[in-house]
């Protein structure tokens, strides 16, 4: 972990109460980084910086809405407070909703995934690059897309909008901040086992015939390719997008014909 180099570095997790934030927040942790823990549930973000500060880490617990701007703004805010600066920012914030196709989605259902699923990279990336604008001090964002803002997306098309959304986001914060020395990065899971996400045998046997690996991935997979990304070790790395999908991505071939 000593690679990572994280050992007085400051890092927001938005999000890091459940999943693929919580892992990332421990790992983070372990690679010797301070954690601000953030979640709108206040107790899964106490529970998992207490769970830090017990294992021998530096971490403070955060509590706000961030598909609000303000609730954004001051939790970045709060998290340079408790932490005493801020370098990194991870936004794991995104969750899927079945829609019907897109022919018939109804304007709730994708207001609910634009907020779910857009909305709050913009308001936390951009609050976390004015305030290190403001300090002088360069940094790094990473956030979590999805393959299916890569990938056509049936039944999902308002999710699969969004994440294609932070995509392109992804790519112009980098060009815009790279002379703040802000980096920014996404990874792109693939289907993932997550403390909310459960999946059933027949998704299980999907994965088995549809993913090169064979196997859907666990978030701490996920996790690790975004500590890649905040850390030093990606510090020639801005405006790319990590597939972390066992290969689903690149099934489709070429077979010579
Ligand atoms: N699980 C998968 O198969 C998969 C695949 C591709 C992408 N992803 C993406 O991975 C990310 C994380 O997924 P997960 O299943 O680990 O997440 P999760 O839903 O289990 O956990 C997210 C945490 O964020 C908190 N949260 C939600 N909305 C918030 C808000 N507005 N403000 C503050 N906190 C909020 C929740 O309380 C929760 O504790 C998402 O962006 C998701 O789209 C997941």
């Amino acid at each position: 972990m000593d690679l990572f180099k994280l050992g007085g570095k400051k890092a927001l997790v938005v999000g890091g109460g459940l999943g693929i934030g919580r892992a990332t927040a421990r790992l983070l942790s372990g690679a010797g980084a301070s954690v601000a823990v953030l979640d709108m549930d206040p107790a899964r973000a106490e529970t998992v910086s207490a769970e830090l500060r017990a294992s021998g880490g530096i971490a403070c617990a955060v509590s706000e809405d961030v598909s609000l701007a303000e609730g954004a703004e001051a939790a970045v805010s709060k998290a340079a407070a408790g932490l005493g600066g801020l370098d990194i920012l991870v936004n794991i914030v995104g969750r899927n909703s079945v829609t019907e196709g897109v022919a018939d989605v109804k304007p709730e259902q994708f207001e609910l995934l634009l907020s779910r699923n857009l909305r709050h990279h913009l308001y936390t990336s951009g609050a976390f690059a004015r305030r290190q604008r403001a300090e002088k001090i360069g940094g790094a964002v990473v956030m979590v897309a999805s393959i299916a803002g890569i990938l056509s997306a049936p039944g999902a098309g308002p999710y699969g909008a969004t994440k294609a959304a932070l995509i392109s986001l992804t790519k112009t914060m980098a060009v815009e901040w790279a002379p703040l020395g802000i980096r920014v990065n996404s990874v792109a899971p693939g289907i993932t086992w997550t403390d909310r996400n459960q999946w059933g045998q027949d998704i299980q046997d999907r994965a088995k015939r549809t993913i090169p690996m064979g196997r859907i991935g666990h978030q701490d997979e996920i996790a690790r390719a975004a500590l890649f990304l905040a850390s030093d070790m990606a510090s020639y790395i801005t405006g790319q997008i990590l597939v972390a999908d066992g290969g689903m991505t690149i099934i489709a071939a070429y077979d010579g014909a």
